[in-house]
Protein backbone atom coordinates (compact mmCIF):
# COMPACT_ATOMS: atom_id res chain seq x y z
CA UNK A 1 0.00 0.00 0.00
CA UNK A 2 1.26 3.66 -0.72
CA UNK A 3 1.15 6.27 1.62
CA UNK A 4 -1.82 7.91 -0.04
CA UNK A 5 -3.70 4.62 0.24
CA UNK A 6 -2.02 3.60 3.33
CA UNK A 7 -4.30 7.15 4.02
CA UNK A 8 -7.44 5.85 2.54
CA UNK A 9 -8.24 4.84 6.13
CA UNK A 10 -8.39 7.61 7.96
CA UNK A 11 -11.91 9.05 7.49
CA UNK A 12 -13.30 11.96 7.39
CA UNK A 13 -10.59 14.02 5.65
CA UNK A 14 -9.96 14.47 1.94
CA UNK A 15 -7.56 12.33 0.02
CA UNK A 16 -5.25 15.89 0.34
CA UNK A 17 -5.47 15.91 4.00
CA UNK A 18 -5.32 12.67 4.68
CA UNK A 19 -1.71 12.81 3.16
CA UNK A 20 -1.15 15.62 4.94
CA UNK A 21 -1.79 13.85 8.50
CA UNK A 22 0.16 11.07 7.20
CA UNK A 23 3.31 12.76 6.84
CA UNK A 24 3.03 14.92 9.96
CA UNK A 25 2.02 12.01 11.86
CA UNK A 26 5.09 10.01 10.48
CA UNK A 27 7.68 13.33 11.10
CA UNK A 28 6.72 13.35 14.95
CA UNK A 29 7.17 9.94 15.21
CA UNK A 30 10.27 9.17 13.63
CA UNK A 31 11.77 12.95 14.95
CA UNK A 32 10.51 12.30 18.48
CA UNK A 33 13.38 9.88 19.66
CA UNK A 34 16.27 12.09 18.79
CA UNK A 35 14.77 15.33 19.75
CA UNK A 36 14.42 13.45 22.98
CA UNK A 37 17.82 12.63 22.70
CA UNK A 38 18.73 16.53 21.90
CA UNK A 39 16.83 17.74 25.30
CA UNK A 40 18.51 15.63 27.38
CA UNK A 41 21.83 16.26 26.21
CA UNK A 42 21.25 19.99 26.08
CA UNK A 43 20.01 19.53 29.94
CA UNK A 44 23.42 17.82 30.33
CA UNK A 45 25.86 20.31 28.28
CA UNK A 46 24.43 23.25 30.40
CA UNK A 47 25.33 20.91 33.69
CA UNK A 48 29.33 20.61 32.38
CA UNK A 49 29.45 23.89 31.11
CA UNK A 50 27.97 25.50 34.47
CA UNK A 51 30.37 22.98 36.89
CA UNK A 52 33.14 24.97 38.67
CA UNK A 53 35.33 24.86 37.18
CA UNK A 54 33.44 23.97 33.74
CA UNK A 55 34.31 20.60 32.35
CA UNK A 56 34.80 21.62 28.48
CA UNK A 57 36.05 18.01 27.19
CA UNK A 58 32.60 16.55 28.49
CA UNK A 59 30.31 19.88 27.30
CA UNK A 60 32.19 19.50 24.36
CA UNK A 61 31.45 15.73 23.82
CA UNK A 62 27.75 15.86 24.19
CA UNK A 63 27.66 18.93 22.06
CA UNK A 64 28.34 16.82 19.40
CA UNK A 65 26.08 14.40 19.99
CA UNK A 66 23.68 17.01 20.03
CA UNK A 67 24.98 17.71 16.44
CA UNK A 68 24.72 14.38 15.42
CA UNK A 69 21.54 13.91 16.75
CA UNK A 70 20.25 17.08 14.94
CA UNK A 71 21.54 15.77 11.72
CA UNK A 72 19.56 12.88 11.92
CA UNK A 73 16.52 14.42 12.63
CA UNK A 74 17.11 16.75 9.94
CA UNK A 75 17.56 13.74 7.73
CA UNK A 76 14.66 11.74 8.95
CA UNK A 77 12.79 14.65 8.05
CA UNK A 78 13.66 14.59 4.48
CA UNK A 79 13.37 11.33 4.02
CA UNK A 80 9.94 11.24 4.88
CA UNK A 81 9.05 14.00 2.76
CA UNK A 82 10.97 11.82 -0.43
CA UNK A 83 8.25 8.99 0.63
CA UNK A 84 5.35 11.54 -0.77
CA UNK A 85 7.47 12.63 -3.90
CA UNK A 86 9.03 11.52 -6.75
CA UNK A 87 12.15 12.65 -5.76
CA UNK A 88 12.07 10.38 -3.12
CA UNK A 89 13.28 7.31 -5.12
CA UNK A 90 16.33 9.50 -5.76
CA UNK A 91 18.31 8.61 -2.59
CA UNK A 92 18.16 4.77 -3.64
CA UNK A 93 21.80 3.35 -3.92
CA UNK A 94 23.58 -0.02 -3.97
CA UNK A 95 23.14 -1.25 -0.15
CA UNK A 96 24.05 -4.03 1.70
CA UNK A 97 21.80 -4.66 3.83
CA UNK A 98 24.03 -6.32 6.73
CA UNK A 99 25.76 -3.41 7.39
CA UNK A 100 22.60 -1.38 7.91
CA UNK A 101 21.43 -4.00 10.04
CA UNK A 102 24.98 -3.98 12.10
CA UNK A 103 24.93 -0.29 12.25
CA UNK A 104 21.46 -0.18 13.78
CA UNK A 105 21.95 -3.29 16.12
CA UNK A 106 25.08 -0.89 17.44
CA UNK A 107 23.23 2.50 17.90
CA UNK A 108 20.80 1.14 19.18
CA UNK A 109 23.18 -0.99 21.54
CA UNK A 110 22.56 1.00 24.90
CA UNK A 111 18.87 0.86 24.78
CA UNK A 112 18.65 -2.58 24.31
CA UNK A 113 21.72 -3.26 26.50
CA UNK A 114 19.38 -2.09 30.05
CA UNK A 115 16.61 -4.32 28.77
CA UNK A 116 18.02 -8.03 29.92
CA UNK A 117 17.66 -9.09 26.14
CA UNK A 118 19.54 -11.87 24.77
CA UNK A 119 20.20 -10.54 20.94
CA UNK A 120 21.17 -13.09 18.65
CA UNK A 121 21.96 -11.75 14.76
CA UNK A 122 22.21 -14.44 12.02
CA UNK A 123 23.93 -12.16 8.49
CA UNK A 124 23.97 -14.28 4.77
CA UNK A 125 27.44 -13.48 4.42
CA UNK A 126 26.23 -14.19 0.30
CA UNK A 127 23.30 -11.54 0.48
CA UNK A 128 22.81 -9.69 -2.36
CA UNK A 129 23.08 -5.75 -2.35
CA UNK A 130 19.38 -4.02 -2.52
CA UNK A 131 18.88 -1.12 -4.48
CA UNK A 132 17.61 1.06 -1.34
CA UNK A 133 17.31 4.55 0.78
CA UNK A 134 19.77 3.52 3.11
CA UNK A 135 18.46 5.62 6.11
CA UNK A 136 14.66 4.90 5.46
CA UNK A 137 15.73 1.02 5.65
CA UNK A 138 17.46 1.99 9.12
CA UNK A 139 14.14 3.37 9.91
CA UNK A 140 12.34 0.29 9.43
CA UNK A 141 14.94 -1.55 11.32
CA UNK A 142 14.65 0.60 14.19
CA UNK A 143 10.94 0.74 14.82
CA UNK A 144 10.47 -2.84 14.04
CA UNK A 145 13.48 -3.48 16.70
CA UNK A 146 11.56 -0.96 19.41
CA UNK A 147 8.51 -2.76 18.95
CA UNK A 148 10.07 -5.71 19.62
CA UNK A 149 11.70 -4.52 22.72
CA UNK A 150 8.13 -3.46 23.64
CA UNK A 151 6.45 -6.70 23.13
CA UNK A 152 9.71 -8.44 25.64
CA UNK A 153 8.88 -5.85 28.04
CA UNK A 154 5.20 -6.78 28.19
CA UNK A 155 5.10 -10.53 28.13
CA UNK A 156 7.90 -12.89 27.71
CA UNK A 157 7.47 -16.27 29.52
CA UNK A 158 11.14 -17.37 29.32
CA UNK A 159 14.84 -15.23 28.61
CA UNK A 160 14.19 -12.35 26.21
CA UNK A 161 15.22 -13.30 23.24
CA UNK A 162 15.35 -10.59 20.22
CA UNK A 163 16.69 -12.38 16.69
CA UNK A 164 17.84 -10.76 13.66
CA UNK A 165 18.19 -12.77 10.56
CA UNK A 166 19.21 -11.43 6.86
CA UNK A 167 18.71 -14.65 4.00
CA UNK A 168 18.05 -14.62 0.12
CA UNK A 169 15.08 -16.44 -0.43
CA UNK A 170 14.22 -19.24 -2.61
CA UNK A 171 13.04 -16.65 -5.37
CA UNK A 172 15.98 -14.95 -4.96
CA UNK A 173 14.89 -11.91 -2.85
CA UNK A 174 16.27 -10.26 -0.04
CA UNK A 175 14.45 -11.31 3.25
CA UNK A 176 14.87 -9.86 6.48
CA UNK A 177 13.44 -11.30 10.01
CA UNK A 178 12.73 -9.56 13.26
CA UNK A 179 11.68 -11.87 15.52
CA UNK A 180 10.84 -11.70 19.84
CA UNK A 181 9.43 -14.17 21.98
CA UNK A 182 7.37 -11.46 23.92
CA UNK A 183 3.38 -10.84 23.88
CA UNK A 184 2.69 -12.15 20.28
CA UNK A 185 -0.47 -10.57 18.26
CA UNK A 186 -3.82 -11.71 17.48
CA UNK A 187 -4.26 -10.29 14.70
CA UNK A 188 -1.71 -9.63 11.47
CA UNK A 189 -3.19 -6.94 9.47
CA UNK A 190 -4.94 -3.76 11.25
CA UNK A 191 -1.34 -3.34 13.19
CA UNK A 192 -0.61 -1.67 10.24
CA UNK A 193 -3.36 0.82 10.07
CA UNK A 194 -2.30 4.47 10.44
CA UNK A 195 -2.87 5.34 14.42
CA UNK A 196 -4.15 1.55 15.78
CA UNK A 197 -1.85 1.38 18.69
CA UNK A 198 -2.55 -1.23 22.15
CA UNK A 199 0.29 1.09 23.62
CA UNK A 200 -0.57 3.20 26.62
CA UNK A 201 2.11 5.81 24.98
CA UNK A 202 1.90 4.63 21.17
CA UNK A 203 0.95 6.69 18.01
CA UNK A 204 0.52 3.55 16.81
CA UNK A 205 2.70 5.23 13.32
CA UNK A 206 5.48 3.11 13.57
CA UNK A 207 4.34 -0.20 11.01
CA UNK A 208 2.40 1.93 9.06
CA UNK A 209 5.61 4.18 8.16
CA UNK A 210 7.39 0.71 8.02
CA UNK A 211 5.08 -0.64 5.25
CA UNK A 212 5.06 2.13 3.17
CA UNK A 213 8.58 2.55 3.19
CA UNK A 214 9.22 -1.18 1.96
CA UNK A 215 6.50 -0.81 -0.36
CA UNK A 216 7.60 1.73 -1.94
CA UNK A 217 10.98 0.09 -2.57
CA UNK A 218 8.84 -2.92 -4.08
CA UNK A 219 9.13 -5.34 -1.07
CA UNK A 220 6.78 -6.15 1.18
CA UNK A 221 6.24 -6.75 5.01
CA UNK A 222 4.19 -8.73 7.28
CA UNK A 223 4.14 -10.06 10.89
CA UNK A 224 3.77 -13.97 11.50
CA UNK A 225 3.45 -16.13 15.01
CA UNK A 226 6.05 -17.82 16.65
CA UNK A 227 5.93 -21.08 18.34
CA UNK A 228 5.42 -21.37 21.09
CA UNK A 229 5.39 -17.87 21.01
CA UNK A 230 6.43 -14.34 19.98
CA UNK A 231 6.16 -12.46 16.66
CA UNK A 232 8.58 -12.41 13.88
CA UNK A 233 8.14 -9.31 11.24
CA UNK A 234 9.37 -10.15 7.73
CA UNK A 235 10.41 -8.15 5.07
CA UNK A 236 11.50 -8.56 1.58
CA UNK A 237 13.72 -6.16 -0.54
CA UNK A 238 14.43 -6.87 -4.60
CA UNK A 239 18.32 -7.34 -4.96
CA UNK A 240 20.22 -4.52 -6.82
CA UNK A 241 20.52 -7.21 -10.00
CA UNK A 242 17.09 -8.00 -10.24
CA UNK A 243 16.26 -4.34 -10.50
CA UNK A 244 19.02 -3.32 -12.66
CA UNK A 245 17.54 -6.24 -14.98
CA UNK A 246 14.27 -4.60 -14.57
CA UNK A 247 15.37 -1.31 -15.55
CA UNK A 248 16.66 -2.88 -18.75
CA UNK A 249 13.93 -4.68 -19.90
CA UNK A 250 11.46 -1.86 -19.15
CA UNK A 251 14.04 0.83 -21.28
CA UNK A 252 13.80 -2.54 -24.13
CA UNK A 253 10.00 -2.75 -24.04
CA UNK A 254 9.83 1.22 -25.28
N1 LIG B 1 6.71 -7.32 17.98
C1 LIG B 1 5.42 -7.14 18.33
N2 LIG B 1 4.80 -8.01 19.17
C2 LIG B 1 3.52 -7.85 19.54
N3 LIG B 1 2.74 -6.83 19.12
C3 LIG B 1 3.30 -5.93 18.28
C4 LIG B 1 4.65 -6.02 17.84
N4 LIG B 1 4.91 -4.99 17.00
C5 LIG B 1 3.77 -4.28 16.94
N5 LIG B 1 2.80 -4.82 17.70
C6 LIG B 1 1.40 -4.33 17.86
O1 LIG B 1 1.12 -3.47 16.78
C7 LIG B 1 0.70 -2.19 17.25
C8 LIG B 1 1.12 -1.13 16.24
O2 LIG B 1 2.53 -1.00 16.21
P1 LIG B 1 3.17 0.38 15.74
O3 LIG B 1 4.64 0.25 15.76
O4 LIG B 1 2.53 0.78 14.46
O5 LIG B 1 2.66 1.43 16.82
P2 LIG B 1 3.09 1.52 18.36
O6 LIG B 1 4.35 0.75 18.59
O7 LIG B 1 1.90 1.15 19.18
O8 LIG B 1 3.36 3.07 18.53
P3 LIG B 1 4.52 3.89 17.80
O9 LIG B 1 3.80 4.81 16.87
O10 LIG B 1 5.20 4.61 18.90
O11 LIG B 1 5.40 2.94 17.06
C9 LIG B 1 1.33 -2.09 18.62
O12 LIG B 1 0.62 -1.17 19.44
C10 LIG B 1 1.21 -3.52 19.13
O13 LIG B 1 -0.08 -3.79 19.60
MG1 LIG C 1 6.03 1.01 17.30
Amino acid sequence: MSPQQNLAIVSGASQSNNVGIFMAASIAHEVNQPLAAIVANSHACRRWLSADPPNLDRGRTTLERIIRDANAAAELISRIGGLFSRGGARARTSVDINQVINAVWQSMADEIATKNVRVVIELDRDLPPARADRIQIQQVLVNLIRNALDALDTGADNARSLRIRSLRDEAGTIRVEVRDNGIGLNEFEQIFEPFFTTKKHGMGMGLAICRSIIESHDGRLWAAPNKPGGTTFVFTLPDHASDAEALRASHGAQ
